[in-house]
């Protein structure tokens, strides 16, 4: 699909890192762009800055992606003021820092709830609009987590998950012969506010649970890569390249892929699974591994 003047573009968590950068990219090539985030005032802001920087018809729309009444109302919003989609970025999502087994089960609630129904309730809401406008494109927003477990457990899940239903919808409407292309963005490290995500944890859930002991040590690791990653405008470009070619993976970072490569010999080989030994960015397992049990204090079982 041609990124050009006269199309709309809904983009979700677009009021900061790749959404924004997805948005800025977008609003570049003259597409109208709808940026919708829970963070209402940012997004506003931005939309109004889009518009007066690029020329382009912006509208800002306060979502909570893990509400499907939301994200349909946005898909209507969208539809009543531009008369139509052509392409939709399924991209907010959130990251939780604590203890996956020890820490409260809220936090893969949040995760899923943002990460995996943010892009199930996206599809579903958009999908017939861009049937009844003759076409368009969704990008959906996972990470290389979505193809290589070796984050946390609750955010590499949710991503598998916007794996599998990408695939799973890009096949489905290649069948069906629908003038729908479907995009699946699988980052490494990006410049983002990622880790700053339990800005957004939901009042409903309690107290946000924060990290602590090894799970402090595991983020402290992830933020430094972070802030040392790719730029988000960088990993937009590949996005708009990948629409542009009608392509499904978008794999801005070809050193994390390796590892995804290497994990799917040994499943071709039947052999069990291994440490990671070195994720980029990250110290070497074994390194990480003496740290967070250094973290985590005495054995309870006092061996
Ligand atoms: N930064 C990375 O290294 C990295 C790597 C791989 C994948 N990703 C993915 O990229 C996507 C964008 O994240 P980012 O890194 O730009 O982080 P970010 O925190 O800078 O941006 C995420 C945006 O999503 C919004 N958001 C959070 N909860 C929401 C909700 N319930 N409904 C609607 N909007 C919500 C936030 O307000 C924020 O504007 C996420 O899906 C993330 O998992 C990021």
């Amino acid at each position: 699909m041609e990124l050009e003047r006269g199309k709309v573009a809904v983009v979700t968590g677009a009021a900061s890192g790749i959404g924004l950068a997805l948005a800025e990219r977008l609003a570049v090539a003259g597409m109208a762009v709808v940026l919708s985030d829970i963070e209402e005032d940012k997004a506003a802001e931005q939309a109004r800055r889009l518009a007066g920087t690029h020329g382009v018809e912006t509208l800002a729309v306060r979502t909570d992606v893990s509400e499907a009444a939301q994200v349909e109302e946005l898909a209507r919003a969208a539809w009543d003021r531009f008369g139509g989609v052509h392409l939709v970025c399924n991209n907010a999502g959130v990251a939780a820092t604590a203890d996956p087994w020890l820490g409260p089960l809220s936090a893969w609630e949040w995760v899923m709830g943002v990460n995996f129904w943010g892009v199930v309730h996206g599809v579903r809401a958009f999908l017939p609009y861009l049937v009844l406008g003759g076409g368009g494109h969704i990008v959906n927003t996972a990470s290389m987590a979505g193809v290589f477990p070796g984050f946390t457990p609750a955010y590499d899940a949710s991503k598998h998950a916007v794996v599998a239903v990408s695939e799973g919808l890009y096949t489905m409407l290649r069948a069906a012969q629908l003038p729908v292309g479907v995009s699946v963005l699988c980052p490494g490290w990006v410049r983002t506010q990622l880790m700053d995500a339990e800005r957004n944890w939901p009042d409903e859930l309690g107290a946000a649970p924060g990290a602590t002991g090894g799970a402090g040590v595991m983020a402290g690791h992830v933020r430094r890569a972070i802030d040392e990653g790719m730029t988000p405008a960088a990993v937009a470009d590949r996005v708009a390249d990948a629409v542009t070619g009608n392509r499904f993976w978008v794999f801005p970072h070809a050193d994390f892929l390796e590892l995804a490569v290497r994990r799917w010999e040994r499943i071709a080989e039947g052999l069990d699974p291994e440490p990671p030994g070195q994720i980029p960015g990250l110290p070497p397992f074994e390194q990480l591994l003496a740290e967070m049990q250094a973290a985590a204090g005495p054995d309870p079982a006092g061996s």
